[in-house]
């Protein structure tokens, strides 16, 4: 089994991207992260082994001028929400970018690829416009003659999450916490987990022509990833589940609110569990193993600490 050298990596300057090229730096690989705007990835520029170009992914010559000398492409982009402006619809994100990356892999001679998917994508039968449109990019890469691999995580947790750090940051702003879909389930894949499946899948030509599901040891519901979320704060709140029709006005006002915390293709997307059937994917770490670790620097005790501290009155010392 020969060993990839030339990785490239488009979407890693994300929550993914950035854990991803920190254990591909770490087996001394070549990394190439191509972003939309490099000034965002200051924490990825000081590795001498990784690479920062800024590239305009819908402009298909620049995209392949910067895959040129790459040995495999690892496609991380995905949009919960849509905005204004270039690459802003599922359609652009997810759709045309995959198209533009078979051309543009086909151009520079790169055969190896690997796309970042997600659990319950589906082209055809998906609630929502994100999980169709993922399955819509998985088909045309498919359809293409890369050397392909997919990866299809449920939730994702760690430090950064937009999980339960989002949960944690709601619980601290509100007096009581209304939730939409609160009776979903999610199996939390952790993100060191979910990287190293995708490492090890690289040089492993088995993995070729594959999908592969990824899910956590533990299935939540959402109101019990919430629950949970203020046990590690160790704060109480109220949560209320909302009625189907009240969370469906919800999302319909959270999508005029600046960065559309929550929207009705978010809700769509609720329809359905984020479990995994097959039991083989199952990924190692579990939830109250890592949470802890990001999480209760949040809680009222660490805070406390922190404050005295900066006061120059730490009784720890
Ligand atoms: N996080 C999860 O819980 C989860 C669960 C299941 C599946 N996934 C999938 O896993 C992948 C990585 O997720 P993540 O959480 O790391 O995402 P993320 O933190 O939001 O990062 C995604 C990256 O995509 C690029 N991007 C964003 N909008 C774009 C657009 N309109 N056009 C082109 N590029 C754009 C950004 O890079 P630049 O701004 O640098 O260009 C960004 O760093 C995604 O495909 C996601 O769908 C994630």
């Amino acid at each position: 089994m020969s060993s990839t050298k030339n990785i490239c990596l488009i979407g890693g300057s994300g929550f993914v991207g950035t854990e991803l090229a920190g254990q591909l730096a770490r087996q001394g690989k070549n990394i190439r992260v191509l972003s939309r705007d490099v000034r965002k990835m200051k924490s990825l520029r000081v590795v001498p082994t990784i690479d920062v170009v800024e590239v305009d992914p819908y402009n298909v010559e620049a995209l392949t001028a910067a895959l040129r000398d790459q040995d495999v492409v690892i496609n991380l982009v995905g949009i919960l929400n849509t905005s204004v402006g270039r690459g802003g619809t599922f359609e652009d994100a997810h759709v045309g970018l995959a198209q533009n990356l078979v051309t543009a892999c086909e151009t520079a001679n790169v055969s190896r690829f690997i796309q970042i998917s997600s659990l319950k994508a589906d082209a055809e039968d998906a609630p929502s416009e994100y999980l169709r449109s993922k399955g819509k990019a998985t088909a045309i890469l498919q359809a293409s003659n890369l050397d392909l691999t997919v990866f299809c995580p449920s939730v994702i947790f760690g430090n950064g999450d937009g999980l339960f750090t989002r949960f944690a940051n709601l619980l601290h702003a509100m007096p009581f916490m209304p939730l939409a879909c609160a009776d979903s389930r999610f199996a939390p894949v952790y993100v060191g987990d979910v990287a190293a499946e995708i490492t090890k899948a690289i040089d492993d030509p088995d993995t070729t022509g594959k999908s592969y599901n990824l899910c956590g040891p533990d299935v939540f519901t959402l109101r019990e990833i919430v629950e949970y979320t203020a046990e590690v704060l160790e704060i109480k709140r109220n949560i209320v589940g909302l009625p189907d029709a009240v969370a469906k006005i919800q999302a319909f006002f959270m999508e005029l609110v600046p960065g559309k915390p929550f929207s009705r293709d978010n809700y769509n997307s609720l329809q359905v569990d984020s479990i995994c059937e097959d039991c083989d994917s199952k990924m190692p770490t579990h939830v109250r193993k890592i949470v802890p670790t990001y999480l209760g620097k949040m809680n009222r005790q660490s805070r406390l600490q922190h404050y005295r501290e900066l006061a120059g009155r730490d009784e720890n010392a």
